[in-house]
């Protein structure tokens, strides 16, 4: 875990592809000392000519799996659409993007991932999520601080100030200090005001955030998993309680070499399975995991386990026959919490909302019951607000949608979908003028939203601005350079078959 992110010149891959789909070659190289990622199409695409670079300043990932590289631009930080994929030995389009016909819009990078793959992660500005008051995390890879806390009180202290010991907290917090960043989920929601970053150890998962899954998942059939989610259905889970935990089979500080895995891990079974019959239970096979946790060698996706965490008698001959669920799959499942972390009506509200998002209409309606109940129940946070307001949206209660907006703006004058939503709102009943200063602060902000900012183009061209909107359109192309609906506007003065010249 110590090599799972740092500076990208300390681990460049360098390599190249091209990527027939969006007719793009990308290439990695090391130049003068700094890493890049340069992307270009030739002029006789259909698509039209592209060609830039990007300088990387950090890796994540510790190439076990694979490995991407972090960008900086204009203040904001960003992924690289595409990853190393270890197993392939490779490079290509990130895996959201497989079907992609253009350079896809750079991916923010959220706090969350740096918690997760980095030490001493810095706070996000208001401004952005994806913006850091200087460089975004001070350590590669996890360090101590991830388990043990801060160490500045007990170094301060000459080591009388305790430094936090996993193995000391109660059930609960100690299998925290792990599923923090070993637990995701179908649906992740955060407990009002909080995030993943504010996690420290010693603390409760469950006071930050609640993890749903799909109720059918959870039986035969299901998806592949993070290990957390498989253990809990294990029946040595189940049958030894909190005295089983991910500590029982791995240090923390220590990754046993491929010659000492078989007989490190049979030693962590041993300790339970102390029975007679196990001393001659497949006596000609001393790998006990290699039957009842079988791995999935040919996944390539980094968030799921490879090892099956179930621990099954019997598992399954080959997980490899389970395909990723695709986001449009089977519609109406019901979402439960994972683990025994409390639920109410705002976060089932929440979590159905993220699978309305994803277009599963019974969701949507779900969500907008559960969320309104909450509200009336006297439950308001920006998050809540936002997603409820976009539901009364869309099913026209444009009066509910304004004030949910409005209550979010008041506590986060620069959350984007509440800026650009309420620009809509305004648009359509004639007040441009708000509309516009919405969308003027969404833009300077982040110029990566590019749908909003298409929206402030028009506007901007309708209201005569046209200079203005020229500006804005240009910015928001230096930002997402390959967008073929700037690219269209640009050339043509058309948006969403509508027409308004940027040149008078
Ligand atoms: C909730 C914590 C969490 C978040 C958020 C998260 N990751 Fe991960 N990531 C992990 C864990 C844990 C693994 C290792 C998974 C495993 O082996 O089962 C991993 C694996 C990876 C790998 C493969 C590493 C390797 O060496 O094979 C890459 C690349 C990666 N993550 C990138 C990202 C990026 C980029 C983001 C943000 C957009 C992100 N992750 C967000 C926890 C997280
Ligand atoms: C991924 C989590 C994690 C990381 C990272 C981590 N530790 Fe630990 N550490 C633990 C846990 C859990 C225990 C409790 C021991 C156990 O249950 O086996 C522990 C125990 C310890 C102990 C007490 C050992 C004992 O046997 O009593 C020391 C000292 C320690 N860690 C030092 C460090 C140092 C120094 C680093 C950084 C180089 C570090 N740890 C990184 C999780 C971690
Ligand atoms: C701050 C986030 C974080 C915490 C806390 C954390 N892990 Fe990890 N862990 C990761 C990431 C990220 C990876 C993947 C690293 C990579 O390959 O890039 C990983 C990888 C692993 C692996 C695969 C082998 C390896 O070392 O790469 C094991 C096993 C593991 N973690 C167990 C644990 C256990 C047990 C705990 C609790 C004691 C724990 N982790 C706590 C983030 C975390
Ligand atoms: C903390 C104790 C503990 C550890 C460690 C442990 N188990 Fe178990 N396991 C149990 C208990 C308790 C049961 C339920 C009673 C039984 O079947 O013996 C169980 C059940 C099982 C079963 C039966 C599953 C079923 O579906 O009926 C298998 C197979 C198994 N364990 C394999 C393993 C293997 C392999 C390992 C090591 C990778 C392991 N266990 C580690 C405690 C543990
Ligand atoms: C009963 C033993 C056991 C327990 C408990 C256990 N693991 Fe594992 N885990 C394994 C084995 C065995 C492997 C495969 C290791 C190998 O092949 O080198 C593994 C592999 C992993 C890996 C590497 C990626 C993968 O899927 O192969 C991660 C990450 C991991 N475990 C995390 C966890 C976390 C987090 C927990 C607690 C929620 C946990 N494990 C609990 C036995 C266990
Ligand atoms: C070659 C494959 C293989 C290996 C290696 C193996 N097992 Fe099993 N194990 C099985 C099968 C198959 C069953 C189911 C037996 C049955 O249904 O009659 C089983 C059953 C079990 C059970 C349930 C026992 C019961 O009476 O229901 C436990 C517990 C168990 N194994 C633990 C272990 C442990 C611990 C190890 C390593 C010391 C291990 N196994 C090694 C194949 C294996």
């Amino acid at each position: 875990m110590a090599r799972g992110s740092g500076i990208a010149t300390d681990a460049l891959l360098p390599g190249s592809f091209h990527h027939a789909l969006s007719n793009i070659d990308y290439r990695v190289f090391l130049r003068d000392g700094a890493a890049w990622m340069s992307y270009s199409r030739p002029s006789s695409a259909p698509q039209g000519t592209l060609s830039g670079e990007r300088q990387l300043h950090y890796y994540i990932g510790s190439g076990h799996r694979g490995r991407t590289y972090l960008f900086q631009q204009q203040g904001q930080w960003f992924e690289l659409p595409i990853n190393y994929y270890t197993r392939r030995s490779t490079w290509d389009m990130a895996p959201a993007f497989d079907n992609t016909t253009t350079m896809p819009a750079p991916l923010p990078v959220d706090p969350n991932c740096l918690h997760c793959h980095a030490t001493d992660v810095q706070p996000n500005l208001p401004t952005a999520r994806s913006r850091f008051a200087n460089i975004p995390f001070h350590q590669g890879g996890i360090g101590c601080s991830a388990c043990h806390g801060d160490p500045e009180q007990h170094l301060a202290t000459k080591g009388r100030a305790p430094i936090v010991d996993p193995s000391k907290l109660s059930p609960e917090r100690r299998d925290s200090s792990c599923i923090q960043c070993h637990l995701e989920g179908n649906a992740i929601v955060y407990r009002p005001g909080k995030s993943l970053s504010q996690f420290k150890p010693g603390d409760k998962l469950s006071d930050f955030a609640v993890y749903f899954v799909r109720s059918h998942e959870d039986g035969d059939g299901r998806r592949a998993t993070s290990q957390y989610e498989a253990l809990l259905r294990s029946a040595c889970k189940q049958a030894s309680g909190d005295k089983l935990t991910c500590t029982t089979c791995h240090d923390p500080h220590y990754d046993p070499t491929p010659a000492e895995r078989v007989r490190y891990f049979r030693a962590r079974c041993l300790q339970c399975h102390t029975s007679l019959a196990m001393v001659t239970h497949h006596a000609e096979q001393p790998d006990c995991a290699k039957c009842h946790m079988p791995s999935r060698s040919t996944t390539d996706i980094s968030h799921e386990q490879v090892t099956d965490h179930d621990i099954e008698s019997r598992p399954l001959a080959s997980y490899s026959h389970l395909a990723i669920r695709s986001l449009d799959a089977a519609a109406d499942d019901e979402l439960v919490p994972v683990g025994n972390f409390p639920a109410g009506d705002r976060e089932y509200g929440l979590a159905y909302a993220q699978e309305a998002l994803k277009g599963d209409h019974h969701a949507a309606e779900l969500s907008l019951q559960l969320l309104t109940k909450a509200s009336l129940a006297g439950a308001s946070d920006p998050e809540l607000n936002v997603r409820l307001g976009y539901l009364q949206q869309t099913t026209g209660n444009v009066e509910g949608a304004r004030a949910s907006y409005a209550a979010v703006l008041n506590a986060d004058p620069f959350d984007p979908s509440a800026l650009a939503n309420l620009a809509v709102i305004d648009a359509s009943s004639g007040h441009l003028t708000e509309a516009v200063n919405l969308l003027d602060r969404l833009i300077e902000s982040d110029p990566t939203q590019t749908a909003p900012g298409l929206n402030l183009v028009y506007i901007d061209c309708k209201l005569g601005h046209q200079s203005q909107a020229h500006l804005v359109l240009k910015q928001l192309q230096r930002a997402n350079p390959d967008d073929p609906q700037l690219r269209e506007y640009l050339s043509t003065g058309n948006y969403n078959g509508q027409h308004c010249a940027l040149a008078p």
